[in-house]
């Protein structure tokens, strides 16, 4: 056993590794389970009793070195080891930084304040918990009017006079009551109504109302400038439509279609075959609605207008069910990264 032992001592010694795969290779041959050493150890039996303590202090040795070599040898590989190298290699591919995307209704409200304040249009906001005063009665809506029922209400703890707001023309109000004429302003916001979901309807959704007061505001005002807007947001070939409406806070009232951005007014499944797609409301603000805020209906007129900006959207990128905006489903939220 001595000389065996002898020539390991020697081999150990001697064993030069540059590799994390040759410094494996040493302990597999000398240390692991099936390794010399352990199977030396193994062989002590058959040792005579009087030579075993002798014999196991030879093996004790063995044992020792082969560890301190198997130590010394990882330790030389892995710091020559350069794949742990912290240094910075400027010419491999960045990595790449997963950033999220802004919510479609975001972009396109971003979009139309952009818009508006290119024309000197400021921004204001109002609460979405309203009073019936706000929402309703100086907005000209009568009580007991029928046109009431045309916004089905959300009401705060049976309050009749509480309610969560159900359009954005309620900033009108909040706006007029706290600045006198000139007012040019945009109003973006969360409604409320009390409306089944369905893939047209949602019982949340935004607006974005707009309001412009001064002296000589006429028609041709808000034509054009709603015309502006149009081209702006749905690119310069479209052209609008008005068609007479109703509203009870606005006369003349009326609604305005774009030309169909998609077929160009040739008719598709986007307009319904007709070359047009309604997408706001407006109208002369109503000289009552200027005397309920203590503004002279006789020294200003104004105009208004109010939009749905899930329906905006809709459009603009062909989304043909509005719950998808509040799912957010990262398959369709994807799909609108890099936009702003
Ligand atoms: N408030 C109306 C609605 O929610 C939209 C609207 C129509 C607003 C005409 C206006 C307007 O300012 O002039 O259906």
């Amino acid at each position: 056993m001595k000389e065996k032992v002898d020539a390991h001592i020697k081999e150990i010694k001697e064993f030069v590794a540059s590799s994390v795969e040759e410094v494996e290779a040493f302990r597999l041959k000398f240390l692991s389970k099936k390794g010399i050493v352990p199977g030396l150890f193994g062989e002590m039996k058959n040792v005579a009793p009087e030579q075993r303590k002798a014999a196991g202090q030879v093996l004790n040795h063995l044992k020792n070195l082969a560890q301190e070599k198997f130590d010394s040898l990882k330790n030389s590989v892995e710091s020559k080891d350069t794949s742990k190298d912290k240094t910075l290699d400027l010419t491999l591919p960045a990595d790449f930084i997963k950033t999220g995307s802004r919510h479609p209704i975001s972009i396109v409200r971003n979009d139309i304040i952009n818009i508006f304040s290119r024309i000197g249009f400021t921004v204001y906001q109002g609460p979405e918990i309203e009073d019936d005063w706000h929402n309703f009665s100086a907005l000209n809506f009568p009580p007991e009017h029928p046109a009431r029922d045309m916004q089905d209400t959300f009401f705060i703890d049976k309050d009749p006079d509480i309610a969560l707001r159900t359009h954005t023309s309620s900033v009108q109000i909040r706006m007029m009551e706290k600045v006198k004429p000139p007012i040019r302003s945009i109003f973006p916001g969360r409604v409320f109504r009390n409306e089944a979901i369905s893939a047209r309807a949602h019982c949340i959704f935004h607006q974005v109302e707009g309001l412009y007061i001064d002296e000589n505001v006429s028609f041709a005002d808000l034509k054009q400038t709603l015309y502006y807007f149009a081209q702006e947001l749905f690119g310069t070939d479209t052209k609008i439509r008005l068609r007479p409406s109703y509203f009870p806070f606005t006369e003349p009232s009326a609604e305005m279609d774009i030309s169909c951005f998609i077929c160009g007014g040739k008719g598709c499944k986007v307009c319904k075959h007709t070359g047009w797609v309604e997408i706001l409301g407006c109208g002369m603000v109503d000289p009552n609605v200027l005397a309920n805020c203590n503004i002279d209906p006789e020294k200003y007129t104004g105009f208004a207008f109010g939009m749905g900006i899930e329906r905006t959207t809709m459009l603009k990128y062909q989304i043909n069910d509005i719950r998808l905006f509040f799912e957010n489903d990262v398959r369709f939220l994807k799909q609108f990264e890099g936009a702003i």
